[in-house]
């Protein structure tokens, strides 16, 4: 091991990053891959990056628990903070997860999905009517946000003039999952999901008065409940909603804004993918493998398990992480180059498993829309100035792309 790669090794605590690792994780990510794959960090939990590891640990329900519970407990006490994120079916294990899911995958179906798709080119035709009359653009802002949050608040049929407050409600929320918290953000994470409570309650109201589209309207879906008879009770549902809305949100933001600043660092892909098109889904693969939008995974083991090589107690505390994990050389060939043809891609920027992404197919749906018109609208697009990133160990992404498109 080089000095680098033992310094970057020893000095690894997920709870003290320095700016240098924001700006570029990888690094990092490959010397802890290559030098200790399950490194045991100074809060007693493991951060593991080998692929091979993840899909054996996201494949085992019964050793490794998505059940938040016990951990998020001392993190939030007794808050609505606490009360969503433990209610999110992401943070539970079967059966609980099990019956959640059915009902949430039942409205999230390839129709519903296909009925979105000429709404969505009309919006993003839209946004890109905007930029062209502007000329200088932020990306982030201008076009990547304002793609999920319409999708979304479609999803749900929240009516126009009532989407303002979902994108801040959403980073507020997700912004009190990083690993360490002030006492305003977690302030803000809970008024956020008090007021997304109070709105959701009077949004069902209206729905369960006046039903709408069971096969576009998965709020409607939701309320109906399977024809089983299985339904959500009123706090999932509710959770849910949020949990939809935030679980949709900022990832596929990052994976638009990903993309189309890869694309500018990488010419050669980029004149690629204008070329061919039909490359936009293998492209959207390839951003989400490169530049994992949602970058780290949790979960906590039930017994005492033995990873490689190390024993550990049950109730230790695993990070999973992605980004490392789809960068991994046995599993990806020149896995540091962003090839946008790649195939095989078997990435885990969804996870694989039980809880393998919900929403994905909606995800790439939108990638693939967004990346390609833009590219098709705006083949000579430039960034014109310092992009910021979001600052987020989690959530990768920018929070500003300034760029000109004229
Ligand atoms: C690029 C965009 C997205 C990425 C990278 C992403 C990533 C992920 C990942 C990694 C998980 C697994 C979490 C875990 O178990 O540790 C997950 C779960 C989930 N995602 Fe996504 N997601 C994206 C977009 C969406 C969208 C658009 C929706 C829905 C509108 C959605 C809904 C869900 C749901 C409901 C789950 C929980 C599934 C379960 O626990 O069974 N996601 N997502």
């Amino acid at each position: 091991m080089n000095a680098t790669a033992r310094e970057l090794v020893a000095s690894f605590d997920l709870e003290k990053l320095v700016p240098e690792f924001y700006a570029d994780p990888y690094p990092t990510y490959r010397a802890l891959r290559e030098h200790e794959p399950v490194k045991l960090l100074p809060n007693g939990s493991y951060f593991l990056t080998r692929y091979d590891d993840l899909v054996g640990i996201y494949k085992n329900t019964k050793l490794f628990s998505s059940d938040k519970k016990r951990e998020f407990a001392p993190k939030y006490g007794d808050s609505l903070l606490y009360e969503h994120h433990t209610t999110s079916l992401v943070f539970n294990d079967p059966p609980a997860h099990t019956r959640v899911r059915r009902l949430i995958m039942g409205a999230l179906s390839p129709r519903a999905i296909a009925e979105m798709e000429p709404d969505l080119v009309a919006l993003v035709d839209r946004l890109l009517d905007t930029l062209a009359a502007k000329g200088d653009v932020e990306l982030i802002g201008d076009f990547a946000s304002a793609i999920p949050i319409q999708v979304i608040g479609n999803l749900l049929d929240v009516p126009m003039p009532e989407r303002e407050p979902l994108r801040d409600w959403s980073l507020a929320i997700l912004g009190a999952l990083e690993p360490v918290i002030g006492a305003d953000v977690f302030a803000r994470g809970n008024r956020a999901v008090k007021d997304f409570l109070a709105y959701l309650e009077i949004l069902v109201e209206r729905r369960r008065a006046r039903p709408g589209n069971p096969d576009r309207d998965v709020l409607t879906r939701l309320i109906a409940g399977e024809d089983s008879g299985e339904r959500l009770t009123a706090k999932e549902l509710l959770h849910n909603c949020i949990f939809l809305l935030n679980a949709g949100h900022e990832t596929t933001t990052n994976l638009i804004g990903n993309g189309l600043v890869a694309l500018s660092h990488h010419p050669a892909e980029k004149r690629r993918l204008i070329g061919n098109p039909d490359l936009a889904k293998t492209a959207v693969e390839e951003v989400l493998r490169f530049e994992s939008s949602n970058q780290l995974g949790n979960r906590m083991t039930t017994e005492r398990v033995d990873l490689g090589g190390i024993a550990m107690a049950a109730g230790t505390p695993l990070t999973l992480c992605i980004g490392a994990a789809n960068r991994d050389p046995r599993q990806f060939a020149d896995p540091e180059r962003l090839d946008i043809g790649r195939t095989p891609n078997r990435h885990l920027a969804f996870a694989t498993g039980a809880h393998q992404c919900a929403g994905m197919a909606l995800a790439r749906l939108e990638g693939a829309i967004a990346i390609s018109r833009f590219l098709a609208r705006f083949p000579d697009y430039r960034l014109n100035g310092t992009p910021v990133r979001g600052g987020r160990v989690r959530f990768r992404g920018f929070l500003s792309v300034p760029c000109a498109v004229g």
